[in-house]
């Protein structure tokens, strides 16, 4: 019963969604334990994007059964709309199943979550404002309405009256906004969206064990990542959920003597968008360089991300968190044009030299990278598919990584088409 996580170990956007497909096509399961729509996965087929957002990544293939498990959570309607584009382009989504236990994100998340962002101000988060973090918070203050509650009508609109009444008076004493009305959610969560969802409900608990007992192999797809975790991340400046290895236990329902194999995604640099500390983040000229030939813009919100060198010192805490056995670097080919790539390998902290992510925060914001410098290799990486064709700069960048971070690459991606990919393990 293999069991193999996904798992980004930056601040996001390190190509999850390309290297998820290409795993996908040897399980049977995909899995989704945690985030919500704040995801942006991007698989390019036949030169065909797909951004995916809710659904996970292992939707194009016919054989794999994806899976929104209980610790993601969901918003129905932008779930029905990215089911409604993939069936536009002739994927069939019927075979998408839903936990019960999942969250749902309400219009009054969404609300909450812009309305407090414009409130913070410059000390805003920027976050998606789809809701994720209001979601989790009443999850966990126990007033949350979850998939399950759709099945019983009478129980979802109790419930919703009762929360109402508290998110309304937030809306108006707070923010100075109109109230929601109770009749209008639930005309279309109940009218609207349950008709199309119930379909999809299922206890996936089970659903993913009757798989791996049944020797199938699962692949659980951890969105957004390892710093923009709730526990492990660059607090505040993070998500409201565990996007490390471990929550796909908690959000999807196994126990950690399951997972034997958990891939950490990087990319061959760093980006992050929203705020919080960067070590390695290139400012100015260099920064404009990089975000123009990597062409680095959320792919759903379209906001310019920030950018900077590959950080070792993130990657070996990461490799810790997670328990990597191994790691997958994408866009390298970004690089290619750079005459000098450098590589973070310590920090400088008040004149120390630190190798260890500093667990106190206000020392993160200090701490000034110790770069290692390699000739770039200067040449198009886009259309090599074997070890051999990539220039030796290339090599010793990637030997380079893999000595510091301490875990073996097993792939690198050199462009976005779902085979543009060099792999060195023997087999996937
Ligand atoms: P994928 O799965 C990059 C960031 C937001 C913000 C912080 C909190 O595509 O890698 P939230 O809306 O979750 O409350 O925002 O987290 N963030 C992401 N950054 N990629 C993502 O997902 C992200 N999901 C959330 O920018 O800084
Ligand atoms: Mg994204």
């Amino acid at each position: 019963m293999p069991a193999t996580v996904v798992v980004g170990t930056q601040w996001g956007d390190e190509g999850k969604g390309k290297l998820t497909d290409l795993l996908a096509k040897e399980m049977s399961m995909v899995v989704r334990y945690q985030g919500g729509h704040n995801a942006g996965h991007t698989i390019v087929v036949d030169g065909e994007i797909y951004i995916l957002q809710l659904i996970p990544s292992g939707i194009l293939y016919e054989h794999v059964t994806p899976v929104i498990g209980n610790g993601v959570v969901v918003h129905p309607g932008v779930m029905l709309r990215e089911i409604d584009t993939l069936e536009s382009k002739g994927i069939d989504c019927s075979r998408l199943r839903l936990s019960g236990n999942a969250h749902l994100i309400m219009p009054y998340h969404e609300e909450i979550d812009a309305l407090t962002e414009r409130r913070l101000g410059k000390n805003k988060l920027g976050t998606t404002k789809s809701g994720i973090g209001p979601t989790y918070a009443d999850k966990a203050n126990r007033i949350g309405l979850r998939v399950q509650d759709l099945l019983d009508p009478k129980i979802f609109r109790q419930k919703l009256d009762v929360v109402l009444k508290e998110k309304n008076n937030v809306l108006a004493k707070i923010f100075n906004r109109l109230p929601k009305q109770a009749d209008e959610i639930a005309s279309l969560y109940l009218d609207e969206y349950l008709p199309r969802i119930r379909p999809l409900i299922t206890d996936t608990v089970n659903l993913v064990h009757d798989a791996l007992e049944g020797g199938e192999h699962v692949l659980f797809e951890g969105a957004q990542a390892t710093f923009l975790d709730l526990d492990h991340g660059t607090y505040p400046f993070v998500t409201s959920s565990n996007p490390v290895a471990g929550g796909a236990c908690v959000g999807a329902g196994i126990g950690p003597l399951h997972i034997n194999r958990v891939i950490g995604i990087a990319k061959g640099y760093v980006t992050r968008v929203g705020s919080g500390p960067f070590p390695t983040e290139l400012l100015g000229d260099e920064a404009d360089q990089l975000i123009e030939w990597a062409e680095e813009f959320g792919s759903v919100t379209g906001r310019r991300r920030r950018v900077g060198w590959f950080d070792t010192v993130m990657m070996r805490h990461a490799a810790r968190l997670n328990s990597l056995t191994e790691l997958m670097v994408g866009k390298i080919d970004k690089l290619d044009q750079f005459d000098v790539i450098k590589v973070c390998v310590a920090y400088d902290i008040d004149g120390r030299v630190v190798r260890d992510l500093p667990y106190h925060q206000s020392e993160l914001h200090r701490a000034k990278p110790i770069y290692e410098e390699l000739p770039g290799w200067k040449s198009d990486l886009s259309s090599a598919y074997e070890p051999d064709h990539l220039p030796k700069e290339a090599h010793d960048f990637i030997e380079l990584l893999q000595r510091e971070c301490g875990v073996p690459i097993n792939t690198v991606a050199v462009g976005r088409a779902r085979d543009q990919f060099v792999h060195f393990a023997a087999s996937l």
